[in-house]
This record gives C-alpha cells, sequence and structure tokens, in this order.
C-alpha cells in the first residue's frame, strides 16, 4: 500500500463561535456556517480518496454550554441528517457515530440508526462524534476488554468505537489552538497533527487537499528509525 496516502483524517472543527462574534453575530449563525464547512467537505470525500473522515461535533464536554447553545447545536444535527441523508445515499458515503451516542434525545437516536442502517452500504465513511470523549472511550472498552478476560493494547484497540475504522493517520484542528481535547487520544498515539489557524467555517475542501499534500511529504517513523 502506498504509504504516503492518507486513509483516515480526523477534524476538530474549532472555532464557529470566534468566526460569528468577527462579524457582530450570534454563536448560533457560527455553528449553522460550520455545518456548512462540514457539508462541503462531505462533498468532497470522493476526490479525496480517504477512506474515512471523522469529525468532532459534540463532545462529552460540551454539555458544559448554555442550555440555548446546546439546543442549537442539537437541532442542527437533526436538521443535517435530514437534508443530507440522500445525499450520502447517492454519494456512497457511509455514516458511523463514535461516542455515547444512545444517550442523545430518543429521536436523534432513531434519526441516527435509520441513517446509519440507509448508509450501511457506502463506500467512504463519516463518522461524527457525538457526545463523545477519548478517556470514557478508552474506559469502556478496557471494562470490555477485561470482562472478556484480557487486557493488552490488542484487545482495549478492539473495543475501541473506532475499531472497524483504518488507523488515523492525520489529526487536524482548526482556529489555531493547539490541543486535541480529548479527541481520539488513544488512536492519536502515532497519527501526524496539523494545527492551522483557519476559523472552521472558512474551512475549505482546498483546505484538507493542502493537508493531505503536506501529510504525503511527512516522513513517518512509528518510533523506529
Ligand atoms: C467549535 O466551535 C465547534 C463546536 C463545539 C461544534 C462543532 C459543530 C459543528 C461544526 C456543527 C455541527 C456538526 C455537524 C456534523 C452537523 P466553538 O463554538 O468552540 O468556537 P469558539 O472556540 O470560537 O467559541
Amino acid at each position: 500500500m502506498d504509504q504516503s496516502r492518507a486513509r483516515h483524517v480526523a477534524i476538530i472543527m474549532d472555532g464557529n463561535g470566534r468566526w460569528a462574534k468577527k462579524r457582530g453575530l450570534p454563536r448560533a449563525v457560527g455553528h449553522q456556517r460550520g455545518v456548512e464547512a462540514v457539508r462541503r467537505l462531505v462533498r468532497s470525500l470522493e476526490g479525496t480518496g480517504l477512506e474515512c473522515l471523522t469529525l468532532y461535533a459534540f463532545s462529552s464536554e460540551n454539555w458544559k454550554r448554555s442550555e440555548d447553545e446546546v439546543d442549537d447545536l442539537m437541532n442542527l444535527m437533526r436538521r443535517f441528517i435530514k437534508s443530507d441523508l440522500p445525499e450520502f445515499i447517492a454519494n456512497n458515503v457511509k455514516l458511523k457515530i463514535i461516542g455515547d451516542w444512545q444517550s442523545l434525545a430518543p429521536d436523534i437516536v432513531a434519526m441516527l440508526e435509520d441513517a446509519l442502517a440507509q448508509t450501511a452500504n457506502g463506500k467512504q465513511t463519516l463518522a461524527v462524534a457525538l457526545n463523545y470523549g477519548g478517556q470514557h472511550e478508552i474506559a469502556r472498552a478496557a471494562t470490555k476488554a477485561a470482562a472478556l478476560g484480557e487486557v493488552t493494547i490488542g484487545t482495549i484497540a478492539a473495543q475501541l468505537d473506532t475499531a472497524d475504522l483504518p488507523p488515523l493517520d492525520l489529526l487536524i484542528r482548526t482556529s489555531g489552538e493547539i490541543r486535541l481535547s480529548n479527541f481520539l487520544l488513544w488512536q492519536a498515539a502515532y497519527a501526524e497533527m496539523l494545527f492551522v489557524d483557519t476559523l472552521w467555517p472558512d474551512f475549505e475542501p482546498a483546505h484538507l487537499s493542502q493537508a493531505l499534500d503536506d501529510f504525503a511529504r511527512r516522513e513517518r517513523r512509528y518510533g523506529g528509525r
């Protein structure tokens, strides 16, 4: 396999609030424009050759935001699934959800289950992290591994939400912040990292292509020489 080609990219989509603030607009508008950036990226997925794109849409810590903002984000999720599901199906995009999404509002869980079933035969995976926290994911996976009788790196990895996805090659964070914020902690062990100043609503498919070109030029050693 061509080692320089990324198979799995994950993105911490940050900066919606600052994008809106800079323009004197409500945070909700920043999130709306953030969804549009997601849509553009998903539409460009085929051309990227990626097997999987994983997006951090709602962290387990995001519940600490105001009730209004949480409601806005949940409503955006409802609308996004409803409006874009036909496109996912038409474009062979397979939806996957990671995190504790089963504890979201029952109508969202039902919509997501339907979307998962309808896109099950898709070729490229769009993994959306919802109510996701990396430490919790590892704790859950280790508990399951222990219940099965053996705790090793391999048995934990096999119980992670991402067990069926290719290894994470590249993790991108937008908006100039340089931290992982509890995203894909285990999976990031050998991933390349890219921190860009672009605020998420301004992120274009061209930024992703650039990131993939950058990735292809990096030399990965996985601890060896
Ligand atoms: C960070 O911006 C972004 C989020 C907390 C949520 C990301 C969600 C979306 C892009 C929309 C929903 C996604 C889908 C897949 C429908 P921030 O509010 O932390 O920005 P700030 O740091 O500038 O305040």
